[in-house]
């Protein structure tokens, strides 16, 4: 730990002279826990702690949480008796909970985990500074304040994307909905928007360093917006990115069916780096259930959305999500998801099954009342149609050229690159010349469910 003067105190309270500290950061859950982790990063990079990729050489352990289905908490439970583990071995390290589960379980955590020092919440990273010196000194350190305002719009995430060449930029926190499955607006709080020169800012910074994607992150980005004199929406915030440079690609996460508008679907078509993907949660095909799910859209609407995309993006996939087995789904509602999922196609597909949350508005009033081995066979049965869906969507590039942003080497080999299509298909094909960060031609040879094969033109 560091005193105000920089140097390190022992366990034993001697201090010594500091070469810096190290943190861990492990990441779980959504892409705005990755932003987050960045975020945090950076706040503590302040302090003299620089990222380490090993874990015992780390000072400090953070793990930052998702509480969206209880498999997710799950998996950060065997995680944390890994790093108590460590800690036994090192008694001197501290241990961190960050994000969702911190903010859903507060102090319980601690009682839960005896080796946890820290437990913070989503809006209160600006604090880990004191919270870690306090850890250090033997408190255990609690902060897990919801904020009506915090957004970090001026801290610089630290990227710990090794890639370099994509990054995401969250331009807003917390969700207004109240999906009634959903336990995100009750750790992430209120819906805010960040400034667009924030954005454009640090959107800036990413582009002088070499970066050539960009990925928005919201809840919902249909319902960004800022207002200071003029008012600032997603589609012409969407513009003003797309307008930094040609060479930029912008995609963006989440659209909601019921706030996505045509206007953004118009300036997507307008600008050829903006990339032609929608990711549009659909939950159910079933509007009873949407009903019950608080999506406040029913299927006919969800159609008419995807209708506006085919017109004036034909050339768009589309993904989504869905639940499979919420409170009261019969197999009529769940014909209804397989029979929505084959008439869009989608391209892609996140398939879960429902799991209840403590305190969200459905574990209040309703029963979970499908039983775990029909909601795992519905969840079958989706992910089976959604295997055959994919494979045709990717069967549809065979024979064409697509663009694509070589993003890494491939995992399979070293004479691979990987990267993605505007559609955001993961792409493979040999090295040859080209290397990361560059737009490549690649003519489309083959492919799985998962990912296209193809060579360089
Ligand atoms: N803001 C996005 C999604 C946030 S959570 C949206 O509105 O669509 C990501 C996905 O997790 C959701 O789309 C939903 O499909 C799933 N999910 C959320 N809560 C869930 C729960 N209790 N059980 C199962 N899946 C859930
Ligand atoms: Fe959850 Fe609904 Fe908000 Fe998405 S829109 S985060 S599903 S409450
Ligand atoms: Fe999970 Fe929180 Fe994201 S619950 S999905 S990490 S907003």
């Amino acid at each position: 730990m560091t005193d105000s003067t920089g140097f390190r105190i022992d366990v034993n309270g001697v201090k010594s002279v500091s070469e810096g500290f190290r943190m861990y950061i492990e990441t779980f859950g959504c892409q705005m826990n990755v932003n987050d982790s960045e975020v945090v990063a950076s706040i503590l990079a302040r302090e003299g702690y620089a990222v380490t990729p090993h874990m015992e050489q780390a000072d400090l352990i953070l793990i930052n949480t998702c509480s969206v289905r209880e498999n997710a908490e799950q998996r950060v439970r065997g995680r944390l008796n890994v790093f108590r583990m460590e800690k036994k071995k090192r008694p001197g390290v501290l241990i961190g909970v960050m994000g969702c589960m911190a903010e859903r379980l507060k102090e319980q955590l601690l009682e839960e985990e005896k080796a946890v020092d820290l437990v913070v919440g989503p809006d209160a990273y600006r604090e880990l500074p004191q919270l870690v010196r306090n850890a250090g000194t033997g408190q255990k350190a609690v902060n897990v304040l919801l904020s009506r305002e915090e957004t970090y719009a001026d801290i610089s995430p630290v990227r710990m994307d090794r890639n370099g060449v994509s990054s995401f930029v969250s331009i807003m926190r917390g969700c207004n909905n109240r999906c009634t499955y959903c336990i995100v607006p009750y750790t992430r709080g209120v819906e805010r928007s960040r400034s667009p020169e924030t954005v454009l800012d640090e959107i800036g910074g990413l582009v002088a360093a070499g970066y050539k994607e960009v990925t928005l992150l919201g809840q919902n980005v249909d319902s960004y917006r800022w207002k200071n004199g003029n008012t600032v929406s997603f589609p012409r915030l969407l513009e003003t990115v797309a307008a930094i440079s040609p060479a930029l690609r912008v995609r963006f996460a989440t659209s909601h069916p019921k706030d996505m508008t045509e206007e953004v679907l118009h300036v997507m078509a307008a600008h050829p780096n903006i990339c032609k993907s929608i990711h549009l949660p659909v939950q159910s095909g079933s509007s009873r259930l949407l009903e019950r799910m608080r999506r406040r859209y029913t299927r006919e609407w969800y159609l008419s959305r995807i209708d506006a995309i085919r017109r004036i993006l034909p050339d768009c996939s589309i993904s989504t999500d869905i639940i499979a087995g919420f409170c009261t789904e019969t197999e009529a509602d769940h014909a209804e998801t397989l029979s929505l999922m084959r008439q869009v196609q989608f391209d892609y597909a996140f398939m879960f099954k429902y799991s209840e949350r403590p305190n969200t508005p459905a574990a209040g009033k309703m029963k979970d009342d499908v039983p775990e081995n029909v909601k795992s066979r519905r969840l079958q049965e989706i992910i089976n149609l959604q295997g055959e869906l994919s494979l045709e969507s990717k069967q549809r590039f065979i024979g064409k050229t697509t663009e694509i942003l070589a993003e890494s080497i491939s995992k399979k080999s070293p004479d691979q690159l990987s990267g993605r299509n505007s559609q955001n298909m993961v792409t493979v094909f040999p090295k040859q010349r080209h290397t990361t960060g560059e737009y490549v031609q690649v003519r489309i040879t083959g492919c799985t469910p998962a990912t296209l094969q193809g060579t360089a033109e």
